[in-house]
Parts: structure tokens; sequence; C-alpha cells
């Protein structure tokens, strides 16, 4: 599902010469965000840990947009892989203009805190946040020289409304939501720009796991049902119109910002609503 917008020909390119790494763009947002930065003129480098399936994708992305995309196995957890896929884009393309943290597990999806349990908690932390951070740096070591720079993260509705969301998740995307104020203020001498992306249920091999294997479809049904908003089937690439906003000259006075893209749900609270 990722990806269903359909555009003309002749349309305006946001992005056109830019350069875009995106980190867990081998399946659901990052993959639909590679598709519509690469329709826009970017050129594209898929990290993730899914190698058949970044390999595919990025083939596939090419030889429909005409653009270079290109795929970097990077577990985002391990400095030396996010260092490598960073130097691999700015080998590559010579500069890198977006990094889009996005790669991120739910962890073990119970949402008790009695079941809380060290090694989940930490992996959780250690891909959805510490990843994210090792993007950011690695990515800043290459923007503060170019004195300009874009640096995206995925958060989550998880980050400003309760769902019934496990522990450790929900405080990793405010943990995300942190980060991307402090690094917007750190950075902004230098040009640079951060902000973050806050999904609500987005169907996507990560949302249907977490809803105990269910099908994609599925999981859009769910989520329309708890938006506010209705008569939208939201999907991957509403997330990538954010991001493309977000990543483009259009919002280039917009930094440490959490865009929230869940049809209104989270303004709703579901116990005391009927
Ligand atoms: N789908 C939703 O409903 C939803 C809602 C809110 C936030 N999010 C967030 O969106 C982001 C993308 O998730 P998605 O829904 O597209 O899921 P997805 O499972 O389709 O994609 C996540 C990608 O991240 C990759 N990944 C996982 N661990 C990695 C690691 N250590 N290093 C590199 N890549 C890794 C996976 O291989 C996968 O390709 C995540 O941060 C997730 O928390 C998703």
């Amino acid at each position: 599902m990722a990806g269903s917008s359909s555009l003309p020909t002749n349309f305006a390119k946001r992005l056109q010469g830019k350069v875009a790494l995106i980190t867990g763009g081998a399946s659901g947002i990052g993959e639909g965000t590679a598709r519509l930065f690469a329709r826009h003129g970017a050129k594209v480098v898929i990290a993730d840990v899914q190698s058949d399936l970044g390999h595919s994708v990025s083939k596939e992305i090419q030889s429909e947009s005409g653009q270079p995309v290109s795929y970097v196995q990077c577990d985002v957890a391990k400095d030396s892989d996010v260092e490598n896929a960073v130097k691999t884009a700015v080998s590559m393309h010579g500069k890198l203009d977006i990094m889009f943290n996005n790669a991120g597990i739910t962890g073990k999806y119970d949402s008790s805190i009695l079941s809380i349990e060290r090694e989940d908690f930490k992996k959780v932390f250690d891909i959805n946040v510490y990843g994210g951070l090792l993007g950011a740096k690695h990515a800043a070591t290459v923007m503060i020289p170019q004195k300009k720079g874009c640096i995206l993260f995925t958060a989550s509705i998880a980050s400003v409304s309760y769902g019934g969301i496990p522990h450790a998740y929900t405080a990793a995307k405010h943990a995300v939501v942190g980060l991307t104020k402090n690094l917007a203020v750190e950075l902004g001498k230098h040009g640079i720009r951060v902000n973050c992306i806050s999904p609500a249920g987005i169907p996507t091999p990560l949302a249907a796991k977490a809803m105990g294997g269910v099908d994609l479809k599925t999981v859009q049904e769910a989520s329309m049902a708890v938006a506010n908003l209705k008569g939208v089937s939201a999907d991957a690439n509403d997330i990538a119109e954010a991001a493309l906003y977000l990543g483009s000259e259009e919002s280039r006075f917009v930094s440490g910002l959490n865009i929230v893209v869940d049809g209104g749900y989270s303004l709703r609270n579901y116990s005391s609503a009927n």
C-alpha cells in the first residue's frame, strides 16, 4: 500500500537535485517516502536491515522514477553502520540534503507495566532513539560544513496520545520528539532544520504485526474507524507527503516541529467519547 498516489508526468518537482538517506526505507512509511522523494527528483539511498527487500525496492523505485535509488545495509543501532550509510550517500552523490531517521520497531507488544523486560526496553530504545541520534550525528557531520540540511524523524501518535501502546515504544517516541527539539536548537545556527512526524495507524508490516498479525486492509479500516476525520483511507503516502513538505524548501522556516498526521485521532479521549 506504500506510495499509492499517482502524479501527472509534468508536475513541479519539489526535491529536484536533493540527496536523501532514508532509514527503514525498505518497507512501509520509509518505502513510501523513498518512492515519493524519487518522483520529486531526489536521489535516494535506502538504509535498512532487510537486504533482499531493500535491493528490490530500490531497483523498482529507480525504474519507476528514473532517479538514482540505491540500498545500503545498515543497522541503525550500530554507529559504524550509520556512519557508513551517510558516507555512502555522500560518496555517491556528493552531499546529503535530507536525513530521514525513520527505522523503528514496536518491541514486545504487551502494554502492561508488569510485563516490562529490560532487554526489550533496551532494544526499542537502541533502534528507535539511539538509532535516530546516530543518524542525526553523522548527518550533522556532513551538513554543518554544507551550512544547510534537513533532519527528519518518525515519531508516533504515541508521542502525543495514549493508544494501548507498549510503555517502551511510547517512551521512545516521546524521546524522539525531545531530540527533535534539542537538535533543532543546536543545529539551527548551521542552517540545519530538524523536524519529526507522528503518524497514527498506517497500514504497514509493523502495524499489522502489532495488531496480532492482521492484514494491511484490517489495519487501514481500524485506523479509519478511530480517526475523527472520515472518508480518508490513510496509507504510507500520507506520511511521505508530510516528509516531502518538511524536506522541501516550502518548509524552509520550519524547525523543531512534531507534525501529527492522524486524521484528528489524538484530539479525542475515547474513555469519555461515545
Ligand atoms: N505504521 C504505523 O502505524 C506507525 C505509526 C506510528 C509510527 N510509526 C513509525 O514509523 C516508522 C516506520 O515504520 P513502518 O510502520 O513503516 O514499519 P515497517 O516495519 O514497514 O518498516 C520499518 C522498517 O525499519 C526497518 N528496521 C527495523 N529495525 C531496523 C534497524 N535496526 N536498522 C535499520 N532498519 C531497521 C525494517 O527492516 C523495516 O524495513 C517506525 O519508526 C515506526 O515506529 C509507524
